[in-house]
């Protein structure tokens, strides 16, 4: 019996490792899985856990107003590594690059532990963009030993790299296996937070919370989307935009666009909403990693307010844009998607197929089995 460690911290880690964490309880002959939540985020995680029926065995609580980057650093390598010791695991796993990831994948290093990056291999070259994630991902890849690369092109990124090919294995983004689950839930919109906009009126859905935008640059994102808002009306097009909790996204959000007829702000939403807003929009506005992966499932355009990406497949295939964060270009782009054709709906999506975590606990499973 194989004692495999699951951690997770943030939202989209919640969202991207429910999936392998379901397929790791399905083989209790062969793995003893533990799901340990950092409470990075506290109100956001315990969200989407709660969706998936997931329940953390070790609760670390973790999460404090504001946090700096090495305050929750410092608290997360002292909590992981009690964890560690406690639960002496054969396997850690993790996904992503926020600092959570990046805390985990040191501890199973300094603990001689078999570390399993999920997500690996997504590259901009640029450290500050994404500040911290860029940092933390590179950080995680030089403790792992075994890379469950998305993409082809995150495993040649790793391979460039040096890391050895029997290390590497393209399995896939375990968000659309999530997105997949989800989507295929009953679904009423009267009963939703979404129904301050009517069914079927024509919205924008926005999202923004990367911490190189904070200042200057995400008022001015802000005041980008209250133009988008302006320019809209003739159109009726409303904005759904569910505000991030990190206070220094609030702040602005709430001065600049607060009070506006047709700008309609929300409390974070449940995943299950979430993917309902993905699939009906008219257009999405966005600086978050996983919106990028999710939206081509429903070919809903992206417009990605960041100047790099490290998803630059959804790019080739048509399905995302990248606007960088100029006001004046947000906009232009944002009004010629909605003057232009309404999305045509289901596609292909580049970033999987729904079967990843089948395929990241079948390696598991196999070096379990050697
Ligand atoms: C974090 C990750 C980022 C990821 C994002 C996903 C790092 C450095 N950043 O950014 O990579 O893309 O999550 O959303 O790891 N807060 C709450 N309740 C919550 C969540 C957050 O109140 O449930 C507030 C708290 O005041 C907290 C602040 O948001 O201190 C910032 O949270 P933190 O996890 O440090 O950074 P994020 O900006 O959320
Ligand atoms: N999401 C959600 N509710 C929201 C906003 C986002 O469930 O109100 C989901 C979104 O669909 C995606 C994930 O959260 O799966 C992305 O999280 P975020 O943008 O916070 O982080 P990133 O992906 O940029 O790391």
């Amino acid at each position: 019996m194989q004692t495999v460690v699951s951690i997770v911290g943030t939202r989209p880690e919640g969202i991207k490792m429910a999936p392998v964490v379901q397929e790791l309880g399905r083989h209790p002959d062969r793995l003893r899985s533990v799901l340990v939540s950092t409470g990075q985020h506290r109100e956001m995680l315990d969200q989407v856990l709660r969706l998936f029926g997931l329940r953390p065995n070790v609760e670390l609580n973790l999460m404090r107003p504001d946090q700096t980057l090495a305050r929750l650093t410092g608290d997360l390598f002292h909590a992981l590594d009690a964890v560690v010791r406690e639960q002496r695991p054969d396997w850690i796993l993790a996904q992503g690059d926020t600092t959570t990831v990046m805390v985990a994948s040191v501890v199973a290093f300094y603990h001689r532990i078999r570390f399993g990056h999920v997500e690996a291999g997504l590259r901009t070259g640029d450290y500050q963009r994404p500040f911290p994630e860029e940092l933390n991902r590179r950080i995680a890849d030089l403790a792992a030993s075994a890379y469950f690369a998305p993409t082809a092109r995150s495993a040649a990124a790793l391979r460039a790299e040096g890391i050895p090919d029997g290390a590497i294995h393209e399995t896939g983004n375990t968000v659309v296996d999530a997105l997949l689950q989800v989507a295929a839930r009953p679904f009423d919109w009267a009963s939703s937070p979404l129904s301050v906009v009517p069914e079927g009126t024509p919205f924008v859905l926005v999202t923004a919370h990367r911490r190189e935008s904070f200042g200057e640059p995400f008022r001015e994102l802000c005041r980008a989307i209250l133009e988008v808002a302006e320019s809209g009306e003739a159109q009726g097009i409303r904005v759904v935009f569910p505000v991030h909790l990190n206070p220094n996204v609030r702040a602005p959000v709430r001065e600049i666009l607060g009070g506006h007829p047709r700008v309609h702000l929300l409390e974070p939403l449940d995943y299950v909403d979430m993917v309902q807003a993905l699939r009906r929009a008219r257009l999405i506005l966005t600086d978050s990693g996983g919106v990028q992966e999710e939206a081509p499932s429903f070919g809903v355009p992206v417009l990605v307010m960041r100047d790099t990406t490290e998803r630059p497949e959804g790019v080739e295939a048509g399905a995302v844009h990248l606007v960088g964060t100029d006001r004046s270009r947000i906009v232009a782009s944002a009004r010629a998607h909605l003057s232009g054709p309404v999305p045509s709906g289901a596609a292909r999506n580049p970033y999987g197929d729904g079967h990843a975590a089948e395929r990241i606990v079948s390696v598991l499973l196999r070096e379990a089995a050697e």
